[in-house]
């Protein structure tokens, strides 16, 4: 599995200018390290204990990481992130975790549990169900989650409930998929672009922890962004598409869906939109 898991990281680019210690953290590191506790690999606290003075080494274990804890999953390669974003992730780690002391493991998947119990990441890349292995997960609040695929540039689907356990995944060595912490409420079997659309995934940044996917369509650039809905179940999603010509995206009308355009026509699951419209229109999807 080792190989493939390389493979995939190399596909998922981060998208960041100067490189933002804790945001790589996040983004790369905290679905497995936490900063005062063994969770699925070792804390911060320990790294520090490891690492401190040897930024060097640090790196050379990140991009290359070794079996040293019996028990432990393999920890993936984080030669995606770049040895100047692993620097920056470093200097991250040595700060927060200075004068912070550890404490005892607990059992059981410290994720399984309403997304914001804990101070969680609320964007997790993981094997998920029914999705390319270039998945992210995304939880927008305590119910509302969804599946975003890197892989395709498109969102796969939303379900309401909990957000995932991440156990199978961890403890497979990444053979086993993530399980979702309830139902299903919304797929989409194509990209709204259309099946054919030659996409190209560029990356994603957080902002306010939600993600911003950054992707073309046919060379054009697009963003793709995410909010929860005001209340009860659902979510927001923001595009911005540069196009010299008017634009058609699909979005199939499912039973319990109801789909709402700020600009342009929506009319029997197409949204038609003028290249002025398409530069920045939202669309809201309750679901049932
Ligand atoms: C999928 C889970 C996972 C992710 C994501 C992950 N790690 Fe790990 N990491 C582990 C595990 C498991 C170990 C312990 C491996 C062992 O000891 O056999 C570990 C160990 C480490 C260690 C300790 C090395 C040592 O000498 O003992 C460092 C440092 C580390 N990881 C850094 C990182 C950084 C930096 C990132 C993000 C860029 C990251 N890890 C992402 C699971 C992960």
């Amino acid at each position: 599995m080792k190989p493939i898991l390389l493979i995939l990281a190399a596909t998922l680019p981060v998208a960041t200018a100067a490189p933002d210690g804790k945001q790589l953290f996040t983004m790369n590191c905290s679905a497995c390290h936490l900063l005062d506790q063994m969770v699925v690999g070792p804390s911060l606290v320990e790294m520090r204990g490891i690492y401190d003075g040897k930024p060097d080494e640090f790196v050379k274990w990140s991009i290359a990481p070794q079996k040293k804890r019996p028990g432990a999953i393999d920890m993936p390669s984080m030669v995606h992130v770049g040895e100047e974003g692993l620097r920056a992730i470093y200097a991250h780690v040595m700060e927060v975790s200075k004068g912070a002391v550890e404490k005892k493991a607990e059992k059981g998947d410290p994720y399984a549990a309403s997304p914001t119990q804990a101070a969680r990441p609320q964007v997790m890349r993981i094997f998920m169900p029914d999705a390319s292995p270039a998945s992210i997960a995304v939880a927008l609040d305590d119910i509302n989650s969804l599946c975003w695929d890197a892989g395709s540039s498109r969102l796969r689907y939303a379900w309401t409930g909990g957000f995932i356990d991440g156990f199978p995944y961890w403890k497979g060595n990444g053979n086993g998929l993530a399980k979702l912490l309830g139902p299903v409420r919304y797929t989409e079997e194509t990209s709204p672009f259309g099946a054919d659309a030659e996409v190209k995934f560029l990356g994603y940044r957080l902002e306010g922890g939600l993600p911003v996917f950054r992707y073309t369509v046919a060379g054009r650039m697009v963003t793709e962004s995410y909010a929860p809905v005001a209340e009860g179940m659902g979510f927001v999603r923001s595009f911005t598409v540069v196009t010299p010509e008017p634009l058609v995206l699909d979005f199939p009308e499912q039973s319990g869906v109801t789909v709402a355009a700020d600009k342009g026509k929506l009319e029997g699951g197409k949204l038609a939109l003028t290249p002025a419209e398409a530069a920045a229109f939202t669309l809201t999807f309750s679901l049932k």
